[in-house]
């Protein structure tokens, strides 16, 4: 057993280092594999497949050494649509809204929210191999649900996107690093200045803070939302901390009860909780 360990240990590294294209291509057909030997309810309920766990160096084709370490782009994993949904009703009306997924992998995010009322519904996704299963899931729904909004999933960097809609729902499940969270809010920014209605929904939000101290966003909702039962062996928690930000000038009900509410990192770069501060 350590000596197959040692040994897939070190083609992980070779990969890394040379950045094979054939050797990453074919260590995500092996996990995306594995990842159908235990099935997510969601994927069993609408026929997709976006269960598995890929590791974040074998998603981005540029990956390099110190990305990894700082999980500037960071693993695959699905959201658990229980929690999402419980973050989604905390939202006003948003059929005239735009829902992005940063980072949207094989789309179970998107599948959940196309569950809600939105104006269109758009994934980004770094990895080329998870983008093309996105579409295929996100076309399995609109035939099943053709009275759903339209998903559609596009290849990129999420600090690229050029954001459509005045109207906007940006999700995050903990998909990049501090580096990229930071000019997506500078960017963000801009447009809550501007006038623009902007939701920020953060599963698992490590930092967090930099919504929090952001002079243009405010809190909306937060809390630590427990799984439902049959999704906590697809999940590494039994819960999941989510933290709502609205653009400042469009709140104007008192949310003051969240700001009880604290981020804590229980695991550092990889996991925040939702802490009652009183
Ligand atoms: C934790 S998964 C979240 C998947 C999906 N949002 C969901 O909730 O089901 C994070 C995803 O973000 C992608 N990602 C990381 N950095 C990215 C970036 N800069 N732009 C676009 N996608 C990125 C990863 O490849 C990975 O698939």
């Amino acid at each position: 057993m350590l000596v197959r360990i040692i040994k897939l240990a070190k083609k992980t590294a070779t990969i890394i280092l040379t950045r094979n294209t054939y050797g990453r291509r074919y260590l995500l057909r092996r996990a995306l594999k594995l990842g159908q030997h235990h099935v997510h309810p969601i994927d069993a309920y609408y026929n997709i497949r976006t269960s598995g766990f890929i590791p974040n160096f074998l998603n981005d084709p540029g990956s390099n050494i110190v990305k990894i370490a700082t999980r500037e782009n960071n693993h695959y994993a699905g959201c658990q649509p229980s929690c999402l949904r419980k973050a989604l009703q905390s939202l006003p009306d948003t059929s005239e809204f735009v829902f992005y997924d940063y980072g949207c992998g094989m789309g179970r995010a998107l599948a959940t929210a196309s569950e809600f009322a939105f104006r269109e519904l758009i994934g980004i996704e770094l990895s080329e191999e998870l983008c093309t299963i996105a579409v295929e899931n996100a076309q399995r729904i609109a035939d099943s649900f053709p009275e759903r909004a339209r998903i559609s999933v596009k290849q990129g960097d999420a600090i690229a996107v050029e954001l459509h809609g005045d109207n906007l729902v940006i999700f995050m499940y903990h998909s990049f690093g501090r580096a990229t969270l930071t000019s997506i809010l500078n960017k963000l920014e801009k447009l809550a200045k501007d006038g623009r209605d902007i939701f920020v929904i953060f599963e698992n939000p490590v930092n967090g803070d930099l919504l929090e101290q952001s002079t243009q966003f405010g809190r909306w909702y937060a809390e630590q939302v427990p799984c439902d039962a049959e999704e906590i062996s697809h999940h590494s928690d039994a819960d999941d901390g989510f933290v709502v930000w609205r653009s400042i000038n469009a709140i104007t009900a008192d949310r003051s009860a969240y700001n009880k509410f604290e981020i804590v990192i229980t695991k550092p770069t990889w996991r925040a909780e939702v802490v009652r501060s009183d």
